[in-house]
């Protein structure tokens, strides 16, 4: 089991590139399922998350490489249409294989998605968009009398149905993918694009109403366009795509990942110091930016940032859909508004049961009280190390690893699994910044 360990209380100062953006990178790999001819994606990060989907990838046939940051993904001997096991049921993009094998091969099976404990995170909104695209789904793999799909399983699956799949699997098919209107009852990231990825090669045209507008989604659009795909997004929440035949290969460079970006920016606000972003994406960062600024911490055009010793407080702040603040970035911002002068309230609107990283925080000495959708910080001083506390989720993790790195004396955070899959080298990231952080590795774990 590997762990980090915090010497906490320095500010952080230097220079930090930020990797390339794990939201992007999920939808627009899979998307290479789609058309012919191999892509590259340059820019990749080394995540865990990352490498799942090319472990699913290379599941339904696909030949993948990596070279560094440097991807590739050669669609060309796939046949599968089924994809089973851990890393299907780890990550919450594995459903987007769904708009991608029915858009190449009209039909798909896999296990409903993984992904982080914040709420139940159902996929009605997706299912519903692609039944009015034309598929039919059933709740086990339609045997070929029924005139459903036979699902072409990759190897070794060990579902009694053959398809490696139970009775818990989507089983997706359609004859052939129409043009239809959708609007989404909310704008999520992963049912648009899902809609996209089954809509780009249907008959006809498809206009998402209500769709997100997470820099992500135009970085998939862009990505598919490069490719040949007609894809316009229009005023308000709409977007229009144009059916195409088929799409050719391209090669592309994935932006830098705004939330990596925005937890290192609370991570500078809550220890002090000077950072310097070689890479910033600041204007995918606006609403973080006004908040920072309303704790007086400052963040010039150029990518650094100044930030005193303690941060304000926030009176009043709700997580939104894009261009709102991002969900993402609420633990890290309780951390850091955790030791800020006075009380701040934050507003969760997206999860059900994203303040799991609170419970950790009062460990550290920090004062939360969670009312429903609410939590109320009163900022100290100092947060005290000592604590051995393990992260919640993905994000949670980055927030509790803010938190130690300003606290006083040392820290353990355990769950680096979870930090690992969306953060390339948190580690490496912080020491070029003066932080005294690393990753152990715990031998003596009895694993029964
Ligand atoms: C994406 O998740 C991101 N994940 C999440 O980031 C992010 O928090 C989220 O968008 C919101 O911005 C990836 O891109 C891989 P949604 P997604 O569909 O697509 C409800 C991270 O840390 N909903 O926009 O799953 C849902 O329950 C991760 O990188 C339905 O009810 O989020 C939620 O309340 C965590 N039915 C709201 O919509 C559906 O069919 C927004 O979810 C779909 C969603």
């Amino acid at each position: 089991m590997r762990y980090l360990e915090i010497a906490g209380r320095r500010p952080l100062c230097g220079e930090l590139t930020i990797q390339g953006s794990k939201n992007a990178a999920l939808p627009v790999l899979t998307a290479c399922l789609l058309g012919d001819g191999p892509c590259i994606i340059d820019n990749c990060p080394q995540i865990q998350d990352v490498e799942d989907t090319l472990a699913i990838l290379r599941m339904l046939g696909c030949k993948t490489e990596r070279t560094g940051h440097t991807v590739s993904v050669d669609p060309s001997g796939m046949e599968k249409t089924a994809i089973f096991g851990p890393q299907a049921e780890r990550i919450r993009s594995s459903v987007l294989f769904l708009g991608a094998l029915l858009g190449r091969m009209g039909e798909a099976a896999l296990p409903y998605p993984g992904g982080c404990a914040i709420g139940s995170r159902p996929i009605d909104y997706h299912l519903r968009a692609l039944e009015k695209l034309g598929v039919r789904f059933s709740k086990s793999s339609p045997s070929g009398a029924s005139g459903g799909a036979s699902f072409r399983q990759t190897e070794g699956s060990d579902g009694e149905d053959g398809s490696g799949l139970g009775s818990d699997g989507i089983y997706a098919s359609a004859t052939r993918l129409r043009g239809a209107g959708i609007r989404l009852p909310q704008p999520s990231v992963g049912a648009t694009e899902n809609t996209i990825l089954a809509a780009v090669l249907a008959d006809g045209e498809t206009v998402i109403e209500n769709a997100a507008l997470e820099p992500e989604i135009d970085e998939l659009c862009r990505f598919l366009n490069l490719r040949g795909a007609k894809i316009r997004r229009e005023r308000g929440r709409r977007i229009r795509i144009f059916g195409k035949q088929t799409l050719g290969p391209v090669r592309y460079r994935l932006d830098a990942d705004r939330i990596v970006a925005g937890s290192y920016l609370l991570a500078g606000a809550a220890c002090g110091g000077s950072i310097h972003f070689r890479n910033l994406p600041a204007e995918q960062l606006s609403a973080l930016l006004a908040v920072l600024s309303r704790m007086g911490v400052q963040v010039a055009e150029d990518g650094r940032m100044c930030a005193g010793e303690r941060p304000l407080a926030v009176e009043n702040i709700a997580t939104a859909p894009y261009p709102g603040f991002p969900t993402d970035l609420q633990s890290p911002l309780m951390a850091a508004l955790g030791l800020a002068r006075g009380e701040s309230r934050i507003w969760e609107r997206m999860f059900e049961n994203r303040f799991r990283t609170a419970a950790c925080l009062r460990k550290m000495g920090a004062d939360i009280t969670i009312e429903g959708s609410c939590a109320r910080i009163k900022g100290t001083a100092t947060l005290r190390g000592g604590a051995e506390v393990r992260a919640p989720d993905l994000r949670g993790g980055a927030a509790l690893v803010t938190a130690a790195l300003a606290a006083s004396g040392r820290s353990r955070i355990e769950g680096y699994e979870y930090i690992a899959r969306g953060y390339e080298d948190i580690c490496r990231d912080f020491q070029s910044l003066g932080a005294e952080i690393r990753l152990t590795e715990d031998r003596d774990e009895k694993v029964w």
